[in-house]
């Protein structure tokens, strides 16, 4: 995705021809980008020899998850609907992990239906739930149990799953409960220890931190596992400038675990394999001046895009047609949402902007669209996928009459 003489391209097609073809708000991914980060993960944990398991709630589009096959990743499911996705998009039930605090009856009956790897438990009551339907079904069933390892994420406050506040996993005493619990258990396998501390983590010493609790724990235990399962979280750079997280220093760190507990591992990645791969395509519907500042704004809003909202998370925008004549004006990006908080991002060195310009929101690929809703009555926009020449439309844009 790069500039040709001043017009932005993904791949072999300019932007200036999509919006012609699509129209915005449109959601456009590089096939070649998410090739390079699949290869990127895969070769950055070569050694640990892992399962990858694809978190769908980053992005759930149905073709790319068919994409995701292709490279032969599995899939981290959070409920039946991503489950059911997953398995349509044929990823092998062998590479499904559901994780999740509040799975439900039917949910778990449907997992366990269709023989995924594991349910990563996330509670005794849940456990309880399972031994039910495996029992009524005389059947064994694979879980993990994840932890709360009371680990700081140094992430986003909202983002961070790991510490003692959150409502993820179980704490260490409840953990060892639990695993004498399976232990006898005659409908429970107790197959592996799982974690997920937060995302978009850029800190490998967040990831050191969480790994010395696990191993601290396992001595306790004197339990083999045969996975573990190391969540998702690797961070990508939103800002040109901002910190990597050091892969190398991670694996290596995981290879010295890995080798001492001889166990598999588990990875479920999402934002690190779809993030960079996507963007916004939006139109400038208006400009509006006051005294201090310009509003653009633009036809995609927080219903399209809800990071800026939710989290206070930064996008970079850019002019999909450079004109090199900055702006005197500090120009705010907003949607036409009916919320102050509809707001993507504050600039004061961008270039002039005029009505029917079109801007590029960057790096939107992960919890973009799957975040996104019909606030206002707003039909969702189209999401296409480009390769090479050629485009897909991976998801039709909602008409107005879906919505009525
Ligand atoms: N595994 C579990 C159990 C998770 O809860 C998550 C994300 C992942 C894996 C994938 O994490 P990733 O590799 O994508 O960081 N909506 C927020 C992010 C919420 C993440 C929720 N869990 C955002 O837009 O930043």
């Amino acid at each position: 995705m790069e500039y040709k003489n001043k017009n932005f391209y993904v791949e072999q097609i300019s932007i200036n021809k999509l919006v012609k073809k699509y129209k915005t708000p449109l959601y456009c991914y590089s096939y070649k980008k998410l090739k390079e980060n699949i290869n990127f993960i895969k070769s950055k944990f070569k050694k640990l020899s892992p399962i990858i398991c694809f978190s769908v709630k980053s992005n759930s589009n149905l073709s790319i998850l068919k994409e995701l096959k292709k490279f032969k990743l599995g899939a981290d499911v959070v409920s039946q609907g991503e489950l059911m996705k997953a398995l349509k998009a044929g990823i092998n039930p062998n590479k499904i992990v559901f994780s999740g605090v509040g799975k439900t009856f039917s949910e778990l009956a449907f997992a366990i239906n269709n023989k995924i790897l594991l349910i990563n438990v996330e509670s005794k009551n849940e456990v309880l739930e399972i031994e039910k339907i495996a029992k009524s079904q005389k059947k064994v069933v694979d879980i993990g149990i994840r932890l709360n390892p009371n680990t700081d994420a140094k992430t986003l406050k909202q983002i961070s799953t790991g510490k003692k506040e959150n409502k993820f996993g179980v704490d260490e005493k409840s953990f060892i409960d639990l695993v004498n619990y399976s232990k006898n258990s005659k409908y429970l396998k107790l197959k592996c220890l799982s974690v997920h501390i937060g995302s978009q983590i850029v800190d490998y010493k967040s990831y050191k931190k969480m790994l010395i609790v696990l191993s601290k724990l396992i001595k306790k235990l004197n339990f083999k596992f045969e996975y573990v399962d190391l969540g998702g979280g690797m961070g990508i750079q939103y800002q040109l400038d901002s910190k990597k997280l050091n892969y190398e220093m991670y694996s290596k760190a995981i290879l010295k675990f890995k080798k001492k507990y001889g166990c598999k591992i588990i990875f479920e990645p999402g934002r690190s394999i779809i993030g960079n791969a996507g963007i916004i395509i939006s139109k400038v519907i208006y400009l509006k001046e006051n005294k201090s500042k310009c509003f653009v704004i633009l036809d995609a809003a927080m219903n399209d895009l809800m990071r800026p909202a939710l989290y206070g998370a930064k996008h970079r925008i850019i002019p999909s047609n450079k004109n090199n004549k900055k702006s005197k004006k500090i120009y705010e990006f907003v949607g036409p949402i009916c919320e102050s908080t509809d707001k993507f991002l504050t600039s004061n060195n961008f270039q002039i902007l005029k009505q029917n310009d079109f801007i590029i929101i960057c790096d939107a690929g992960a919890y973009g669209y799957s975040l996104s809703s019909n606030y206002n009555s707003r039909p969702k926009p189209a999401e296409i996928m480009i390769k090479g020449r050629k485009i897909n439309l991976i998801q039709k844009r909602q008409k107005l009459a879906d919505l009525i």
